[in-house]
């Protein structure tokens, strides 16, 4: 445990609070996780030898080349990708969503595409943007059923051509049957698309399995939710698809021959990767990803699973906060818990209170999820248009949702106390004056300075 906390850069930081200097907590890894000092270390070395890809010619353009080849196969087999897939490197998850809508769309100009109300907007606004779009709407406690989603494509009959939806949420942390979802939606025609941006970081999965009706068609994921914030992602799916029609974005390194009246498009991936990619960032990933395997991804899944009972554990302790969603954790959820205050403090107060006095890192508001947040949060229609208003006004201080703590296996017990006791103080109304500062659109305490070092 020792060795694997220390691998995370910044593990120690100390950070200043109205408390004086304290080791800083992060929990909002499910926004973005640190990265891996071993790697790091290895990136320092090979960055001596970058080079553009593909096209250049002497020994630094073959080092880089020949790594940012094997990293795209070590992706495809980290995430059990079938031998006809292909993984494109891209910038994130939303880029990779975005990049798949328009091959869809290419492919399947009339499709329904069906989008749930578990998701990101990142998986929800690119299918609207090109298709008629169809909701699997969540059941009370926040969960998928699925038998509303077969009842959903039996009735379609046949329009919908892709399910498109969360392997696990960023808000309650409900992990989704993925390969019970493909074998429903092959049933009805229809492809699979999973938003792993949340699932690939915490549990171990595999597109393929034995069953070919499982297969998930699509996947993407981003680098920086699994340790590896350098600004590269993953798409992958079947090659027949994404190289069915011409590219969905072109440029250089998409094609083999062009001349003023003729295109002769590259192969795949090239085709999909317009432009020079981001050859460190895709390195830095499938180095991350090796570490990872290298300390057993199964180990890391279960001392997040301990962490996140002892956190359930803990938060029977308080009285005035609330969990969103199901109280009872099915197994394999994984450790993101979304919260509200029952006196209505804004999640916005607390989580500055939580950083100004104790130095931990949360997330407050709706977690770019308005409609999972809505249902989670008993909305009504009138409340919705109501936090309509307060977002357009930029009224944050008045804006409801909720805190967010989301763990990572490098957290530990200590880190998890010393959330739920300043939580305590918060519910005796223990804690410094603050007021909003509208331009830095946050709560802060008065006369408190941060200095952050100036560096540019
Ligand atoms: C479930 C889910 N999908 C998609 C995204 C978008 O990821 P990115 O910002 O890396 O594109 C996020 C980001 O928080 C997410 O949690």
């Amino acid at each position: 445990m020792k060795e694997l906390r220390r691998d995370i850069l910044g593990f120690d930081t100390m950070v200043k609070t109205l408390n004086g200097d304290k080791e800083y907590v992060f929990f909002d890894n499910a926004a973005s996780t640190p990265a891996l000092k071993s790697v790091y270390e290895q990136m320092e070395e090979i960055m001596k030898y970058y080079s553009n890809v593909h096209r250049g010619t002497g020994y630094k353009a073959f080092y880089s080349t020949e790594l940012f080849d094997k990293s795209r196969e070590y992706v495809k087999k980290f995430v059990g990708a079938a031998e006809n897939d292909t993984a494109i490197f891209v910038k994130n998850t939303t880029e990779a969503i975005n990049k798949l809508a328009r091959i869809i769309k290419a492919n399947f100009p009339d499709a329904t595409i069906l989008i749930s109300e578990m998701d990101h907007h990142s998986n929800i606004l690119p299918w609207k943007k090109y298709f008629r779009t169809r909701w699997w709407e969540v059941e009370e406690n926040g969960r998928l059923d699925l038998n509303k989603l077969e009842e959903i494509l039996k009735e379609e009959d046949g329009n919908i051509k892709l399910v498109a939806v969360t392997g696990a949420s960023n808000v309650t942390g409900y992990t989704n049957p993925v390969h019970k979802i493909a074998s429903i939606a092959h049933k009805y025609g229809a492809y699979v698309f999973i938003d792993g941006a949340q699932l690939v970081p915490h549990k171990k999965i595999s597109m393929t399995t034995d069953k070919d009706s499982e297969k998930i068609d699509f996947l993407a994921f981003s680098a920086h939710k699994i340790y590896s914030p350098f600004g590269s992602g993953a798409l992958l799916g079947d090659k027949k698809i994404f190289s069915a029609k011409d590219p969905s974005c072109v440029g250089g390194g998409t094609i083999k021959f062009v001349a003023k009246e003729e295109t002769v498009w590259a192969e795949l991936p090239d085709r999909e990767e317009a432009g020079t990619p981001n050859i460190p960032g895709a390195i830095s990933l499938a180095l991350t990803l090796k570490k990872l395997s290298s300390y057993g991804f199964e180990n890391l899944e279960k001392m997040e699973e301990e962490l996140a009972e002892y956190f359930i554990k803990k938060f029977k302790e308080l009285s005035k906060f609330t969990l969103l969603g199901d109280k009872n954790r099915n197994k394999g959820d994984f450790s993101v818990f979304s919260f509200k205050n029952d006196d209505g403090l804004s999640p916005f107060l607390i989580a500055s209170i939580l950083s100004f006095e104790e130095g931990i890192g949360v997330r407050a508001g709706c977690f770019c999820a308005h409609p999972y947040l809505a249902k989670l949060m008993n909305f009504s229609k009138e409340k919705v248009e109501e936090v309509k208003k307060k977002i357009i006004n930029d009224e944050m201080d008045k804006f409801p949702g909720a805190i967010r703590a989301s763990l990572s296996f490098y957290n530990t017990e200590e880190e998890i106390d010393r959330l739920f006791e300043i939580l305590k103080k918060i519910e005796k109304g223990e804690y410094s004056q603050y007021y909003f500062k509208k331009d830095v659109h946050a709560f802060v305490p008065e006369g408190f300075d941060f200095h952050i070092p100036e560096v540019l």
